[in-house]
């Protein structure tokens, strides 16, 4: 190695400089459980990017009919949200009037606002146009989003792998409006019930992503109980009813075919 190239060490190799640098308490004091607050956050949002880089993975598998490598990564990011939904523990140590005592500060600042979150939801087909708008034009999270807002969802990306392993997927399903949420379709619900009587490698597909659409609404219950428990029924600093608007989230599949066959099996 040369004199003037320094070796690669723990510190340079992740940046601990810089991200140790980046947990900026506002309140005055500062009030102890903020630190625990942003702590949690960034680590969701290295979470959600990690999930998003699995996912991108995911898709790309699937359009390379690689159906056991798709399942091996879907086992992991069931695995990254069920840690996610654990972690919510740590945050429900902190009690409403600790949270209270800095809450003020975040103003407008809320997870709603977490463009990567919406990234992810875009991606299992719960897209909207208002979740676009929020950013400003020419903006990272704007960017992310409106590419996201145009491309196939796993949904779509799993009917096309299922018509290629030569299930008769009708022609509206593979060319339906990516914009819009996977609707229910008898047609497919049929496929599926006769894919998992006879196909076991695809039925295991199926179940992990029941898996993380069941995964998906824990966090969703885990987060809205977290929620009731700390704000009460107060808005969100986002701007939201709070708890009120979450629970309408709550209990809405991502994939309603997978789950409305069950009762058929
Ligand atoms: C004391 C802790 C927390 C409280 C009181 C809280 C409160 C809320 C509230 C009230 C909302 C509704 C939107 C609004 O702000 O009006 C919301 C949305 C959201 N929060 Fe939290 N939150 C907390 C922690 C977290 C954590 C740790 C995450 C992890 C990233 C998170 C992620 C989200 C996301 C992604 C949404 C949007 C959900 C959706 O629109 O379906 N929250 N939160």
């Amino acid at each position: 190695m040369s004199d003037n190239t320094a070796a690669t060490t723990y510190g340079s190799y992740l940046k601990i400089d810089e991200l140790l640098s980046l947990q900026q308490p506002r309140s005055a004091g500062p009030e102890h459980d903020e630190m625990l607050f942003i702590i949690i956050h960034q680590v969701y949002e290295l979470w959600f990017k990690e999930l998003l880089h699995e996912f991108d993975h995911v898709m790309r598998l699937l359009e390379g009919d690689e159906s056991h490598r798709s399942q091996h990564t879907l086992k992991r990011i069931l695995t990254i949200l069920k840690v996610m939904v654990a972690q919510l523990d740590i945050l429900e140590t902190m009690t409403p009037l600790e949270f209270l005592s800095f809450r003020e500060r975040l103003d407008a600042a809320s997870g709603f606002q977490s463009d990567q979150f919406r990234q992810i939801e875009f991606l299992l087909g719960v897209k909207s146009e208002q979740a676009i708008r929020r950013f400003p034009d020419g903006s990272r999270p704007r960017a992310a989003l409106e590419r996201r807002y145009r491309e196939l969802t796993l949904w779509d990306a799993f009917l096309r792998y299922l018509a290629r392993e030569r299930y008769a997927v009708p022609a509206a399903d593979l060319a339906r409006d990516v914009i819009a949420p996977p609707a229910p379709s008898p047609e497919i619900q049929q496929i599926l019930i006769d894919l998992y009587r006879r196909d076991s490698k695809n039925a295991e597909l199926c179940e992990r992503l029941v898996d993380l659409d069941e995964g998906v609404q824990e966090w969703r219950y885990r987060h809205v109980k977290m929620v009731e428990r700390t704000i009460g029924s107060r808005q969100g600093t986002g701007g939201s009813a709070g708890a009120e608007y979450l629970r309408e989230t709550i209990g809405r599949p991502i994939f309603p075919d997978l789950w409305a066959i069950r009762s058929q099996l």
